[in-house]
Formats: C-alpha cells, structure tokens, sequence
C-alpha cells in the first residue's frame, strides 16, 4: 500500500550524543540504523556540547552506509529549537520526534524544516511512547498524509510507557495489547514501526525471546542499546536464507507460463495466492538489501 522505499531497520542502536567513544565507534557496527541521541541519554548540561560532536562528526563523516537518525528533544522543552538546528544542518536521513501525542508535534516539525528548505529527503520519524500517542495512535499515523512525504517511521518507547502507565517495571505481557495497537496504526498507514528497547543488555536470552515477539507482533526491528544487542536483532528481524528461498520458489512459480494468469496455486501442498507474491518480491528486495547489494 505504500510508495515509500524498503529499508531493512532490524537494528537501530541508540548512541548518547555526549559520548565521543559511542558516536564514532556507532558508524563501524553492524546495526542497520544508528539514532543519535541529543534527548533523555544526554543530560542538560551536555546538551551543547552533544549538539556540537554531532555537528563536527556528520562534518567528518558526511556519508555512511548507515541510515543515520538524531533524535533531539520536543520543540515544546529549552532544548528543542536549537535541537532542531543542529539536526536540520547536520543533514541525517531523519529527524526523530520524542513524546509526540497528537498529530501536530510532527506537523510543526514538518513545518519549520519545510521553512528551512529541508531536503525532501530528510525524513521525520515519531516515538511512540505517552499514553496520549496510544490513544491517538492512527491520527498520528495518518499525519504522513499531511506533512508531505516525510513521516516515515514509528519509534516505540517502552519504558517511557511503562513510567506514564505505572507499571512497576516494563512488563511485556502487560503491554503487549498497547504495542499491538501502534503496530496497527504504523501498518494502516504505510509506515515502519520499530520495537523499544531491553534494558538488560546483558541477558542474551531474555533479548532473543523479545526480539522473536517482536518479529511475531509484526515490528520491522528493535531498537537496542548495545552493541552487543546488534547481531541478535539482525538475525531475528532479517530474512533467513530459508525465508528467502521460500519466496524466490514462489515468484518462481508464479513465472511459470501455466501459472501467469492464475489467481492461486499449489506450491508443495500449500495454497499460494497474489497477495503472497507481493510479499515474496518484498522479501526478496529486502534480503537483497540486507546483504547489501
Ligand atoms: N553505541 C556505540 N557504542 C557503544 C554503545 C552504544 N550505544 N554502548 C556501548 N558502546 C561501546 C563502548 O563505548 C565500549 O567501546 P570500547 O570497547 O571501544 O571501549 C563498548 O561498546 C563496550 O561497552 P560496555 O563497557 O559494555 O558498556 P558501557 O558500560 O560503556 O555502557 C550503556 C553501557 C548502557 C551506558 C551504553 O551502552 C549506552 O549508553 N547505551 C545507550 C543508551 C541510550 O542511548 N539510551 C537512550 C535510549 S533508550
Ligand atoms: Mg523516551
């Protein structure tokens, strides 16, 4: 249903924008994404100093093979104009909104870039995380119709979630019903909705049960922390060789001349339809992308 072009975002890993080491070792990790953090990871006294690494590092490193995020804080706090600034000179592939709980916190965003001659091609991207972006999830969603073409992505914040809901800790059996719902919204309206993050960066079990929930409530990747979370995330998020070899039978099959007209199919005892096509050639473009070609 959508135009926008496939991206593999099986891992976005947050860095501090405060910590030097982080941000320079973030562009030689495997992670698909990189969200540079100027919010809650930074504190307000090193707000100005993040701003600037950010700007000398995207001076030294304008391109990477990453798709490069800066998360800055809400307009609405002290910080978020000149947030706004540095991001919108620095140039990434998005600008991530935090704590957006109606469809304008990205419409005035969406504006003042418009205001600056922003590239079409830096996007907007929003997170999900206050009990009011769960309860206007869809109008959210829907804003990617109103603000050009730049809403591209939902961001997931559990535990700020978990805090607003007051659940003593983050729960995901208990918030599953909230995640299902932004899932929703994020699908209805063509965007990618990545899942939040596991605190325990050390719990390799705990982190790979998560991420096969994730892949099962139909996220496109997990943001994570560290870069030991990286790998697990890539592999749990991506195509498999089987997944791939599976699709590429079934385009195959619909290629047949006896099959170029048909609506469904038999492929090995299993009934294949059109829909299941399009999602094999989607399966494909993105494990293609995956490797890197
Ligand atoms: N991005 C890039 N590099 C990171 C990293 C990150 N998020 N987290 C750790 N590293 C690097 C460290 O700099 C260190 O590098 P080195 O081997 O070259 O010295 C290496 O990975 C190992 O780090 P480690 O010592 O295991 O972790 P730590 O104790 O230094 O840091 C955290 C632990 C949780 C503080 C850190 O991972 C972190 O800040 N994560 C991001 C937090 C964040 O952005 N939160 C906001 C969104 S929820
Ligand atoms: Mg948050």
């Amino acid at each position: 249903m959508s135009s926008r072009p496939i991206r593999p975002r099986r891992s976005a890993l947050y860095v501090p924008a405060a910590n030097a080491k982080a941000v320079a070792k973030a562009e030689t990790l495997d992670c698909d994404t990189i969200v540079f953090d100027l919010e809650d990871a930074v504190a307000p006294d090193a707000k100005a100093d993040a701003r600037e690494r950010l700007r000398a590092h995207f001076r030294t490193h304008p391109e990477s093979r990453k798709e490069r995020i800066i998360r800055i804080n809400a307009l609405a706090t002290d910080y978020g104009t000149e947030d706004l600034l540095a991001a919108r000179g620095c140039i990434p592939d998005a600008i991530l909104i935090p704590k957006v709980d109606v469809p304008q916190h990205v419409g005035e965003v969406a504006e003042a870039l418009a205001q600056t001659d922003a590239p079409d091609t830096l996007r907007l991207w929003a997170m999900m995380e206050t009990p009011k972006s769960l309860l206007n999830a869809a109008a959210i969603a829907q804003a990617g119709e109103t603000t050009g073409s730049r809403f591209d992505c939902m961001v997931v914040g559990t535990n700020d979630l978990a805090k607003d809901l007051r659940m003593p800790g983050v729960d995901r059996a208990a918030l599953r019903p909230h995640l299902a719902q932004l899932v929703l919204a994020a699908r209805a309206y063509g965007l990618d909705i990545i899942d939040g993050v596991f605190n325990a960066f050390r719990d390799e079990v705990g982190f790979a049960s998560e991420c096969a929930e994730g892949v099962a409530m139909g996220f496109d990747g997990k943001t994570v922390i560290h870069p030991a979370q990286i790998c697990r995330a890539n592999s749990a998020f991506g195509v498999s060789p089987a997944r791939e070899a599976a699709a590429a039978d079934i385009v195959a099959a619909f290629e047949l001349p006896e099959n170029r007209a048909a609506g469904v199919i038999a492929l090995d005892g299993r009934m294949v339809e059109r829909l299941h096509l399009d999602e094999a050639r989607r399966t494909l473009a993105l494990a293609a992308l995956q490797r890197g070609d």
